[in-house]
C-alpha cells in the first residue's frame, strides 16, 4: 500500500478533503492528471475540433432524456404509440424530454458528420491514429444502429413501414436473406415482438457498445495524442520535461474553450427544441403522428435525414447501374493490367479474373442486392481511410489546391444524395436518377481513386512546429 500523507493541519477543508480522497483512491488522481491537466493538447485547435466534447454532451443528453422515457414508455405494439402520447401531454416535463431526445439523435449525427469532416481536412486518421479512426467508425455504425432501433419505438406509420423497408433489405441477401431478416424481426412481418428485440438493443445493448467504444476512442487518443490544423506532431519537439512544446493543458484551457462550444451549441439546439422540434418534418417526420397500421402503406416512405445518403445509393442501384458498374470494374482491371508495370504480371492477371468473377456475379443477383452492398459498403470503405490515402502532407493546408475541390465535390454529392434520399423516387431513367447514380459514383471513386489522386500535385512545405497566432 502506498504511504499515505497527511494535509497540514491549517488547510483549508477541501484541501483536507481531496487529500482524504488521494490516499484513498489515487488512481482517480492520476487518471485526472492522464487525461486533463496533464494532457497536453495543441495549442491550435479551431472550431472544427468542438465537435468530438459536443458528441460527448450530446451522448450525455441522449441518455440522461433516455432513462426518463424508459420510465413511462410501454414497449408494447398495443400500447406503444399511446404511451408517447401519454409522454407528450400528461407527463410533466414530458415533452421536453421527448423533444430534447428527438432533436438529439438529428444533433448527434450533424455534430458526428462534422467531426468525421474534420478528419478528412486534417487527415486526423492517418498515422498513429488509425486505431481512433477505426473506433469512430464502429461509433458510427453503432448510432445509425441505435438510431434505426430507436426510430420503431413510437410505433407511427414511419418507425413501422421504414422498419419494414430496412428489415427487407435483410432479406436481398443471398441465401441466408430470408432466414437473417426473420431473426431481426422476431415474427413475419414487424410486429410486437421486432418492437420488444429492438427496444432492448435500443436502451441497453447497443449504449453499452457505444459507450465502450467511446471510452476506447478517447485512450488511444489520448495514447497518440490530438492531431491539429497543421497536422503536424507535437510530440516531436518537447521541453526538459518532456512536455510538448506547442502542447497546452487539456484543463483549464480547453475545457474552457469547449464551454464556448457547448454554449452555441446549446443556444442552436434549445431554438429548434424550443421552436421548431419537428424542423419541417426532417427531425420528426409527419407520418410518424399517425398509429402504425400494418395494413395501410404510406404513399412515400422516407428514413430520417441522416440515412438518407445512403438510402439513395440503395434505390440508385438499378440494373443499369448495375451495367455501369460492371463496365467500370472491367475498365479499371484492364487499366491495372496495362499500366501497373510495379505489380507483378500474376498479381495483375489474378485482378483481371477477379473482375471478372465479379462482373459475373453483379450479372448473377438483382440490382436490389448489389444497391444494399453499395450502401454497406459506403460506410464500410469508412475502415480504409488510413490505408486509402498516401498524400504526403496530413492537413489540406499543405496539399495542392485541388485537393480542396476534390473534397468539396464529395461534400456536395453526399449532401445531393442526402437531400434525394427525402424526396420520392425519382422516375427510372430521368436525370434526377441519372444525378443520384452519378454522385453514388463520386461517393465510391473518393475513396477508391484516394491511393493515386492523394499524391498527385504540388505540396506546401510542411512547417516543423504548429502555426498559431494569437487573437
Ligand atoms: C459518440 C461519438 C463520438 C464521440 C463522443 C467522440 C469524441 C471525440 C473526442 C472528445 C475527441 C477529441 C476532441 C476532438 O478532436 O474533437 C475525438 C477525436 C477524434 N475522433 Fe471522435 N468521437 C465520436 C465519434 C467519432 C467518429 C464517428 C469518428 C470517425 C469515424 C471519429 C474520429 C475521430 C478522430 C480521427 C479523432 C482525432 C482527431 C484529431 O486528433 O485531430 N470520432 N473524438
Amino acid at each position: 500500500m502506498a504511504e499515505m500523507k497527511d494535509a497540514p493541519a491549517d488547510a483549508p477543508l477541501s484541501v483536507k478533503a481531496m487529500t482524504w480522497l488521494d490516499n484513498r483512491f489515487p488512481t482517480l488522481f492520476a487518471e485526472y492528471r492522464k487525461h486533463m491537466s496533464e494532457y497536453y493538447a495543441p495549442k491550435n485547435f479551431n472550431v472544427w475540433y468542438f465537435f468530438g466534447s459536443l458528441a460527448m454532451l450530446v451522448l450525455v443528453i441522449q441518455i440522461v432524456t433516455g432513462i426518463f422515457l424508459t420510465m413511462h414508455y410501454k414497449p408494447d405494439a398495443a400500447s406503444a404509440f399511446a404511451s408517447v402520447e401519454y409522454i407528450m401531454r400528461d407527463v410533466p416535463g414530458g415533452w421536453i424530454i421527448r423533444y430534447m431526445h428527438s432533436t438529439g439523435a438529428s444533433a448527434f449525427f450533424i455534430v458526428v458528420y462534422l467531426h468525421m469532416f474534420r478528419a478528412l481536412l486534417y487527415g486526423s486518421y492517418r498515422k498513429p491514429r488509425e486505431l481512433v479512426w477505426l473506433f469512430g467508425c464502429a461509433i458510427f455504425l453503432c448510432l445509425m444502429a441505435e438510431a434505426f432501433f430507436g426510430y420503431l419505438l413510437p410505433w407511427g406509420q414511419m418507425s413501422y413501414w421504414g422498419a419494414q423497408v430496412i428489415v427487407n433489405l435483410f432479406g436481398a441477401i443471398p441465401f441466408i436473406g430470408p432466414d437473417l431478416a426473420l431473426l431481426i424481426r422476431g415474427d413475419y412481418v414487424v410486429s410486437d415482438a421486432t418492437l420488444n428485440r429492438f427496444f432492448a438493443f435500443h436502451v441497453i445493448a447497443v449504449p453499452l457498445a457505444l459507450l465502450g467504444l467511446v471510452v476506447a476512442h478517447l485512450l488511444a487518443l489520448h495514447d497518440v495524442g490530438s492531431n491539429n490544423p497543421d497536422g503536424v506532431e507535437i510530440k516531436s519537439h518537447k521541453d526538459a520535461r518532456g512536455v510538448p512544446l506547442d502542447g497546452i493543458p487539456f484543463h483549464p484551457y480547453y475545457t474552457v474553450h469547449d464551454l464556448l462550444g457547448v454554449s452555441v451549441f446549446l443556444i442552436v439546439f434549445c431554438a429548434i427544441l424550443f421552436f421548431a422540434p419537428e424542423l419541417g418534418g426532417y427531425f420528426l417526420e409527419y407520418n410518424n403522428f399517425i398509429p402504425a397500421d400494418p395494413l395501410k402503406t404510406p404513399p412515400h416512405i422516407a428514413p430520417v435525414w441522416y440515412f438518407t445518403p445512403f438510402y439513395t445509393m440503395l434505390r440508385a442501384t438499378t440494373d443499369p447501374m448495375v451495367n455501369a458498374l460492371c463496365v467500370l470494374v472491367g475498365i479499371a482491371a484492364l487499366f491495372n493490367l496495362v499500366r501497373g508495370s510495379k505489380q507483378s504480371l500474376a498479381l495483375r492477371g489474378g485482378l483481371v479474373v477477379g473482375a471478372a468473377v465479379l462482373i459475373v456475379l453483379m450479372k448473377t443477383f438483382d440490382a436490389k442486392f448489389w444497391g444494399v452492398v453499395l450502401m454497406g459498403g459506403a460506410v464500410v470503405i469508412l475502415f480504409f481511410l488510413p490505408w486509402l490515402d498516401h498524400s504526403p502532407a496530413k492537413s489540406i493546408r499543405y496539399r495542392p489546391g485541388w485537393h480542396r475541390l476534390v473534397l468539396a465535390l464529395f461534400v456536395v454529392a453526399f449532401l445531393i444524395l442526402g437531400y434525394q434520399g427525402t424526396q420520392p423516387a425519382a422516375p427510372s431513367g430521368s436525370a434526377l436518377e441519372l444525378l443520384s447514380q452519378g454522385c453514388t459514383l463520386i461517393y465510391f471513386a473518393f475513396f477508391l481513386l484516394m491511393p493515386w489522386w492523394s499524391r498527385l500535385g504540388s505540396f506546401k512545405p510542411v512547417p516543423e512546429r504548429v502555426t498559431f497566432a494569437p487573437h
